[in-house]
């Protein structure tokens, strides 16, 4: 039987041979972008092909805007699933329920459209396959969803009412080839253009660029399909295409991308270039840049917008790049495609090493133990290489490039080899990046995802068994840190691993973005939203960004982890030491100032001077003598490296890296002890200083005029996505573990109410159903006349082995609760694992902006190491440091949400107070909470002195 186009295993038929992209040139350029004409059929054969011909009339047809998706424009919906096909397993063939998208777009050419000369037509990117006819013409069809496909057109267009016509499956042979942890999005989803090529135009040109380090000479020779000149002004560059040439020049980095403007001329076309020297390499096992080793700051970047999903708009691309810049990022990895090619320009310009990926992964093979993967079958290997080298060709004259990698998640094959045959053949100049062969045979680092700390050091200290060939590669985790909702934890651990060992050049964080999409009933939705089967949830939301590009926590504390600026020193002594981390630049971009806290609020500020430091270089300088204080005052330094002058990614004054240095003798105010007797007041009530108990169960009432309900030991947190880990592993998560022992659901028993002299202590037992596991818990309660102190004691009985959530007290606050001020960790939240870049100071937040909106609602918000806090007309001072969250809902509602519209604010603020909470870890894909890092139960204490706020 003979398939159709869209279920054969070729790439297509009638396009042109890959070739250089650019963003412009002085030859005619028309986009063909905008509003186009579109019909939605469920099966690829419901509507005949008519729509091609001239003169069809689509009036009852729909608009649709390119680029876009259909199912994100109210035609269908979107799909997400993470391994599986959401389809059977039958390659190349695909079902007949195959949303199909036939497009009409009709134009006239500008006036200015020259006379002469051919054209092409561009297509960006089309999901998952197209079928083009120009007037009536079958141009041919192409797979590949996020590459670039040429069709020649020349003397088929007419100046005035041409008819552009496309069939789009969402279901094509290509999609076995697409299986990406993403949404599946049809479309037509990248730029259409319409571009002249005059004779003589440039054909395909490729830039070589290079940087010698020893004599510090860049040498250039571009390679073009029409012989012409290419001109560097700025160094007296102008030799024929083809030449080599070597003059003096700055290299580019991604932390110093100096790039030179330059022109190829052919005789029909002038391109401008912006040209970037580098020399990638691996020597010695380590891979170098211009002869440095290199260590990346990294993240997996997927195209993700929550309207328009992959199509991106260019301040899009703009504001990724910024926002990594700015949070000390300095590597992507393109996961798992190229990219639009306008986001590499900016890597270029801005700065950021690239490892480039081509469109492939056929990971939902491994469903059936890899049988009839693509990857390793003789009738693909077309495809494969058409992937390959439309990749190459495309995206060669960046500077950002330094690897190309040659897919994801495709288990081993012959296609592989032979693809990364044909681009070692085509450019030398890159190294080769596949994560999926253990073997290391096709590529030049050694690259995993997911290893845990431990296995990370085996790796570092070179103690890992394995092919001989791989032991002699450089290492890095090409996803690690999975940031899915609160998390990831443990990044600095790692980070302290790249540092240490040579071979580890770090890695690139699991993932930029989270994908969910707007959506008017649940705010963003994930996988099942659409009522779409099979698919994984909410595993597609575990971004470093929240959907609409705000940070969330975890790209904050990532970019204090990676900072390319490391400041320590003994505050007591007046000392801090400066260690440079770039692998290039110096520091006379930034500025160095200190601030002087007393109790969390800077008293004093000033310029350090920092001597010029290279690159691995350290400084010590002295701080200034501090001013001042009384006693009983928590001092401090804080220390910032700020950006001394504006630059292309960042406002002056933007912080880069900081460090905080105690300047004190690290004592805390004593706990006022009471003195006042507790007194019976009317029926069962119990007085002690400004607060009311009942008499009976002990339950604190009130604390001058403000009702509390339910204060009591409190062990549950909402599990977030780490603490549920990966649902397709067999051994249970901590959370079904903590589930499965009942911690969401303790018992509370009140064994004694006994007031005394000087106070009223209540000893409970608080414990799971079915099981002799409990918390012994005291409550010791004294006044001093004014302010109420608590010592609450737990002790655990029985044979614990699982960790606790959290281990604290939680109690309720009449509403209007709004405001919130603490002296403590912020501004954001912190877990014991996520805590880096937690602040001392004094801050203030409404109760709405204390929490962090995951997209699943899940345990969040906490601020660490509170010394104080004021909220609902209460004070709350505590020695003990302990963390504090507030929120308009229970635990149980919050961990009972799906959504964040799940959660609608009560009359009354929660606020938890904990002595301890369990660390994040990130085991939704990968490690889970470091031993350090864990709350087993033991004893523990936690001391509060509650007043009215301002008393
Ligand atoms: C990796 C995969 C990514 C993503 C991630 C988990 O295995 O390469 O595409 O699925 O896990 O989010």
């Amino acid at each position: 039987m003979e398939l159709p186009h869209h279920e054969d295993v070729s790439p297509g038929t009638g396009s042109l041979p890959p070739r250089a992209w650019y963003a412009t040139s002085d030859a005619a350029a028309f986009s063909l972008n905008g509003p186009w004409r579109f019909r939605l059929s469920p099966t690829p054969d419901a509507e005949d092909e008519a729509f091609a011909a001239d003169g069809y009339d689509s009036t009852a047809w729909d608009d649709i805007t390119v680029p876009g998706h259909w199912v994100l424009q109210g035609h269908g919906a979107p799909h997400y699933t993470n391994q599986l096909y959401p389809f059977p397993l039958d390659a190349p063939r695909v079902p007949t329920e195959n949303p199909t998208g036939d497009h009409l777009h009709t134009f006239d050419l500008p006036a200015a459209w020259p006379r002469e000369g051919a054209a092409v037509l561009r297509f960006d990117g089309v999901d998952s396959c197209a079928r083009v006819w120009l007037n009536g013409t079958e141009l041919g069809d192409f797979k590949g969803s996020r590459l670039a496909h040429e069709f020649a057109v020349g003397e088929l267009l007419r100046p005035t009412g041409n008819v552009l016509a496309v069939r789009v499956h969402q279901w094509s042979a290509g999609s076995y080839l697409e299986d990406q942890d993403q949404w599946w999005l049809p479309g037509i989803f990248r730029d259409v253009t319409l571009l002249h090529r005059p004779a003589g135009s440039a054909g395909d040109f490729f830039v070589h660029a290079a940087y010698d380090h020893r004599a510090g000479t860049g040498t250039l020779r571009v390679d073009a399909g029409t012989a012409g000149r290419v001109t560097v002004p700025a160094l007296g560059i102008d030799v024929p295409t083809s030449r080599s040439v070597t003059v003096p020049v700055e290299p580019w980095t991604a932390e110093t991308p100096r790039l030179y403007d330059a022109v190829l001329a052919t005789p029909g076309e002038r391109i401008p270039l912006r040209v970037g020297f580098r020399t990638v390499a691996v020597e010695d096992g380590v891979i170098t840049v211009n002869g440095r080793p290199v260590l990346f700051r990294g993240v997996n970047r997927h195209e993700f917008h929550p309207e328009t999903g992959r199509a991106l708009a260019p301040d899009t691309m703009r504001a990724d790049v910024l926002l990594m810049k700015r949070h000390n990022i300095n590597a992507v990895r393109t996961s798992h495609y190229p990219p639009h090619p306008a986001f590499l320009d900016l890597c270029d310009e801005l700065g950021l090493w690239v490892i480039d990926e081509c469109d492939l992964e056929t990971h939902g093979f491994q469903a059936v133990g890899w049988r009839g993967n693509p990857v390793d079958d003789d009738r693909w290997t077309p495809a494969l290489l058409d992937r390959a080298a439309r990749m190459v060709e495309r995206d060669k004259n960046h500077a950002s490039v330094i690897m190309w990698s040659l897919g994801n998640e495709c288990g081993t094959g012959r296609g592989l080899t032979a693809m990364a045959d044909w681009i070692r053949a085509r450019d030398a100049g890159r190294l080769l990046h596949y994560e999926g062969d253990r073997s290391c045979a096709d590529t030049d680092v050694y690259s995993r995802m997911y290893a845990d700390h431990a296995e990370v050091e085996r790796i570092g200290r070179g103690e890992d068994e394995g092919p001989r060939r791989r032991a002699g590669l450089p290492f890095l985790l090409c996803e690690y840190a999975h940031a899915m909702g609160n998390g990831p934890g443990g990044l600095g651990a790692y980070q302290r691993l790249f540092e240490t060992y040579e071979r580890l050049q770090g890695g690139f964080v699991w993932e930029w973005i989270d994908h969910g999409i707007a959506h008017p009933a649940y705010g963003y939705a994930y996988g099942g939203d659409f009522g779409e089967e099979p698919h994984d949830g909410n595993f597609v939301c575990d971004g470093l960004l929240f959907p609409d590009r705000t940070p969330s926590p975890g790209l904050v504390e990532y970019k204090k982890v990676i900072e390319p600026v490391r400041i320590e020193g003994d505050g007591r002594a007046g000392t801090v030491a400066v260690t440079n981390l770039h692998d290039f630049a110096g520091l006379a971009h930034l500025a160095f100032t200190w601030s002087y806290d007393q109790d969390g609020v800077p008293v004093a500020d000033g310029v350090l001077a920092v001597p010029p430091v290279g690159p691995g270089g350290r400084a010590e300088v002295k701080l200034p003598p501090p001013p001042p204080h009384g006693p009983d005052t928590e001092t401090q330094w804080t220390v910032r490296a700020v950006l001394a002058d504006a630059t292309a990614w960042a406002p002056r004054g933007h912080v880069v890296a900081w460090a905080q240095l105690p300047a004190g003798d690290g004592r805390t105010r004593p706990v006022p002890d009471g003195a006042a007797a507790p007194r019976t007041a009317d029926g069962h009530r119990l007085t002690l200083g400004p607060a009311a108990f009942d008499a009976r169960t002990g339950d604190l009432l009130a604390l001058g005029d403000r009702a509390i309900t339910g204060l009591r030991l409190d062990v549950w947190r909402a599990p977030t996505d780490n603490d549920n880990g990966m649902p397709w592993r067999p051994e249970p998560s901590v959370a079904a573990r903590w589930r499965a022992l009942g911690l969401h659901r303790m018992r509370h028993r009140v064994d004694a109410v006994e007031p005394t002299a000087d106070g009223l202590t209540v000893r409970t037992r608080v414990a799971p159903a079915a099981s002799d596991l409990a918390l012994r818990t005291e409550y010791r309660w004294t006044s001093d006349g004014d302010r109420l102190t608590l010592r609450l004691s737990v002790t655990p009985e029985g044979d614990w082995t699982q960790p606790l959530p959290r281990l604290g007290i939680s109690f309720g606050l009449p509403g209007g609760a709004d405001r919130v001020r603490w002296f403590g960790g912020g501004p954001g939240e912190a877990y014991p694992d996520t805590a880096t870049a937690s602040l001392l100071g004094v801050w203030e937040s409404d109760v709405d902006a204390l929490q962090t909106p995951y997209v699943r609602p899940q345990e969040n918000g906490a601020r660490p190491g509170i010394r104080w806090a004021e909220l609902g007309g209460l004070r709350i001072e505590s020695a003990d440091r302990p963390w504090l969250t507030a929120r308009r809902w229970t635990t149980h509602q919050l961990d009972a949400a799906a959504h964040r519209t799940d959660l609608t604010p009560g009359d009354t603020v929660w606020v938890t107070l904990d002595a301890g909470q369990h660390g994040i870890g990130t085991n939704s894909c990968g490690p889970g909470v470091l031993p350090q890092y864990a709350l087993h139960p033991r004893p523990t204490t936690l001391r509060c002195v509650f007043a009215p706020a301002g008393g």
